[in-house]
């Protein structure tokens, strides 16, 4: 017994072995809940639970619907797992800054796999040109060269509105595309530099082109062997392209396009990819766009007749042929309430969702993005923000009166255009396009529509 008691008395008088018996426990006692318990607070509240797919098939249902819902449920900064990705929304105009600005956050790393995948540049060739080539767009479409390419467009549109005829009902949409299309591509690659003039070889191109663009939001995402048409729309439109920069490149041309800025832009062998990927820009979100102006303007006799008033008052009565219409880059700067129509209408129907990669961890509101993120951002929701946008469902072109549009500045808040250093560098070329188009339907053409204005479809990415 006496032995026993010797021995724990020596065990006390080591200093080293009291700190472990009581020191090391009581720290960890008071430590550890704190740790854990910002742990907990660290990452975005999260949906998607299925190992892998997280919540892709009730994204993929309807993706603008679904975000909205997690935002109500989740908060403004929240986290869905779908198909292996995470992708970190941010909902509050407070944090958009972020978004564009932050140098934790990279727009070429989210892009560079969709540009893979729907255009086959590979990711050596990205990033090596992808900064050239947006500059060249950039500089090629910026507003100093808008006199010139509207005079182009106008002769342009003229020829294809001549085409509508006099009376007749058909699918606005179809209507839009086709005289847009046309008019857009010889303007940009040069007069029938892609199959603009024949129009057996004419449609073959529409047809394509209109399903690698229906199907372009999955292209960005599935392999091809689920997407076979669309694979092969994809490649018949890369040959087409491959022809088409052969030719050019062996032709002195007096009047050089974008599309030969281009093509000494970006390594030879990716030439036509890039072409193709141009292309695809200029017109996916042009062509829609112009079809929902018309739709809003026809929908509403007010603005119509406001409009007609406007555009008379600067290229005079309604008399003149298509063809005798010469509208100016000028003329348009003195038809606002044409451009807040236009406007209006990009705000309500522009891009659903744009995205940037996160390059670094940072902290927004309290949580930590975690570097690999895709962070993710809705223009279509933040438009209907009623704080920012008063009436936000409503066509209203008059609230763009509040915009200083003189010296190119849009409404805050306004993102339909994107941001940052990366932001569309087409969107001078876009809304002089639709604005210049539109005033010849509205000038030209009475029309009536043959049902109610349709609704948005919330897959629409
Ligand atoms: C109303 C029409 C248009 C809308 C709503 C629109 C919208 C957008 C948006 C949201 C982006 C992404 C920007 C970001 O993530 O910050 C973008 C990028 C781009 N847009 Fe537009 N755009 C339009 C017209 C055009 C036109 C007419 C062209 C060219 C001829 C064009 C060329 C591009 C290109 C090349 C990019 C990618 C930029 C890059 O990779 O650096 N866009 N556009």
């Amino acid at each position: 017994m006496a032995t026993d008691y010797y021995n724990i008395f020596l065990l006390w008088e080591r200093p080293v072995i009291v700190f472990a018996l009581l020191v090391f426990p009581l720290g960890v006692a008071v430590l550890y809940p704190i740790y854990w318990g910002r742990r907990r607070e660290m990452y975005p509240p999260c949906r998607g639970w299925i190992p892998w797919l997280g919540c892709a098939v009730q994204f993929g249902k309807a993706p603008l619907d679904f975000i909205e819902e997690s935002r109500r449920k989740l908060g403004p900064v929240f986290t869905l797992k779908v198909a292996g990705k995470r992708l970190t929304f941010v909902t509050e105009p407070e944090d958009f800054d972020c978004f564009f600005g932050s140098d934790c956050v990279d727009f070429q790393k989210a892009v560079q796999l969709p540009v893979r995948n729907t255009a086959s540049i590979s990711e050596e060739s990205f990033f090596e040109t992808h900064q050239n080539v947006h500059d060249t767009i950039k500089g090629e479409l910026a507003p100093p060269r808008l006199q010139k390419l509207c005079a182009k467009l106008n002769v342009k549109f003229a020829q294809q509105l001549t085409k509508w005829g006099k009376v007749g009902r058909s699918d606005l949409m179809s209507l839009v595309r086709r005289s847009m299309y046309v008019s857009i591509l010889d303007t940009l690659f040069g007069e029938h530099v892609l199959p603009t003039s024949n129009q057996e070889a004419y449609l073959e191109f529409e047809a394509h082109f209109v399903r690698y663009d229906d199907q372009f939001e999955h292209g960005t995402e599935l392999p091809e062997i689920f997407l076979r048409e669309w694979s092969r729309s994809k490649k018949w439109l890369l040959r087409l392209f491959a022809a088409v920069v052969n030719t050019e490149e062996k032709q002195t041309r007096l009047d050089e396009t974008l599309l030969h800025a281009i093509i000494k832009t970006v390594d030879r062998p990716h030439a036509p990819n890039y072409a193709l990927l141009m292309v695809w820009a200029a017109l996916a979100n042009a062509i829609p766009i112009t079809f929902w102006v018309l739709v809003f303007i026809y929908s509403d006799q007010t603005i119509l007749a406001e409009l007609m008033e406007e555009l008379e008052q600067v290229i005079g009565g309604r008399g003149k042929d298509l063809t005798d219409l010469h509208i100016t880059q000028d003329d348009l700067q003195k038809l606002p309430k044409l451009k807040w129509c236009v406007l209006e209408a990009v705000r309500l129907r522009g891009a659903g969702v744009i995205t940037r990669q996160v390059t670094r961890s940072f902290t927004l509101r309290g949580y930590t993005i975690p570097s690999g993120d895709m962070l993710m951002l809705s223009p279509y929701w933040a438009h209907r923000n009623e704080r920012v946008f008063p009436d936000a469902n409503c066509f209203l072109p008059s609230r763009w009166e509040n915009a200083d549009l003189s010296k190119n500045q849009f409404l805050k808040g306004f993102l339909s255009f994107g941001g940052g250093r990366y932001q569309c560098p087409g969107r001078w070329f876009g809304l002089m396009e639709i604005q210049l188009f539109v005033a010849m339907v509205i000038y030209k053409y009475n029309i009536t529509m043959m049902g109610p204005v349709p609704d948005v479809v919330s897959t629409c990415f």
